[in-house]
């Protein structure tokens, strides 16, 4: 059994990540409600800060969440294979060569962790066969194993009630939710111009009609009685998709978009609630 008294938090940089506006969100959360679920957990920012005592989590990439799970089950496994990784270039594309299939779960989330704290930009990115393609990061001093943070995570993650799941958002929502649920919904972003956003975190993109569809998913939970909140791009179609919805305009120096690592230029973006 593991003691800890460090708060977890999320430990994979990740594209969309909500830490930046992590305050507004908890400014806006609602004051009671029964379970709490994510079915775009990414990085899991706004579960680090609310941590739960009953909730489910859920996202499509399937190296994500196992992650999550090896936490959860394998903390001081995954803890001995992080220390054997090296910040070296040729080692890096070693690697990323490797398909994640052929590894244990342990060694698998080992890798990821690995490639998502020394890549480029921290991205998770897929060419179109689904394999991991991001370039070696070249950064001095990457925090590769934060054994306390591993520890306080695996410990959270086992003392409350937190299913974790590796599906489209579809399958979880609306059916898992209750009356009284808090569901906060993280998707890709709608592009604001063609060109301008990163809405491919697996080899799946997120389009216009999955925003149409996830539109309709957020009626019907705001049908049965949930809290709803959502995070989207300010764009006419979403402003559109939730008209007549509580539509909150917030400012963001987003670090990881296009051409990020120069500019982070101040944007836009919403934050719609059904309370
Ligand atoms: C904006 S990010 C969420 C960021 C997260 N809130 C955080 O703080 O790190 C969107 C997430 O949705 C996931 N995703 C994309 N399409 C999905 C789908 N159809 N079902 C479930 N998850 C999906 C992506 O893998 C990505 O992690």
């Amino acid at each position: 059994m593991l003691f800890t008294v460090v708060k977890p938090k999320p430990f994979v940089k990740w594209a969309g990540g909500k830490r930046q506006i992590i305050n507004i969100l908890m400014e806006n959360i609602p004051n009671k409600f029964g379970k709490y679920i994510e079915p775009f957990v990414g990085g899991g920012a706004l579960l680090f800060e609310l941590l739960p005592k009953k909730a489910i989590i859920n996202d499509i990439n399937g190296e994500l969440i196992n992650l999550y799970r090896v936490i959860k089950d394998s903390p001081e496994e995954l803890i001995e294979s992080l220390k054997k990784h090296k910040n070296e270039k040729e080692y890096y594309y070693r690697l990323r060569a490797i398909s994640p299939y052929d590894l244990t779960p342990v060694e698998r989330a080992s890798r990821f962790l690995y490639l998502n704290k020394t890549c480029f930009n921290g991205l998770y990115r897929e060419n179109s066969k689904g394999e991991f393609n991001v370039p070696f990061g070249r950064y001095k001093n990457p925090k590769i194993l934060d054994i306390e943070n591993i520890k306080a995570v695996s410990e959270y993650l086992n003392s409350a009630n937190i299913e974790i799941y590796d599906f489209d958002y579809k399958e979880i929502i609306p059916e898992m939710a209750e009356p009284g649920d808090f569901v906060y919904l993280d998707p890709p972003y709608q592009p604001v111009s063609k060109t301008s956003s990163f809405t491919k975190y697996t080899k799946y993109d997120f389009t216009e009609k999955d925003q149409r569809e996830l539109a309709d998913v957020f009626k019907e939970l705001d049908r049965k009685g949930c809290y709803v909140m959502l995070s989207n791009s300010d764009t006419n179609i979403i402003r559109k998709l939730y008209t007549g919805f509580n539509i909150i305009e917030i400012q963001t120096n987003r670090p990881i978009n296009s051409k990020a690592n120069k500019r982070k230029a101040s944007a836009v973006e919403l934050l719609i609630k059904n309370y």
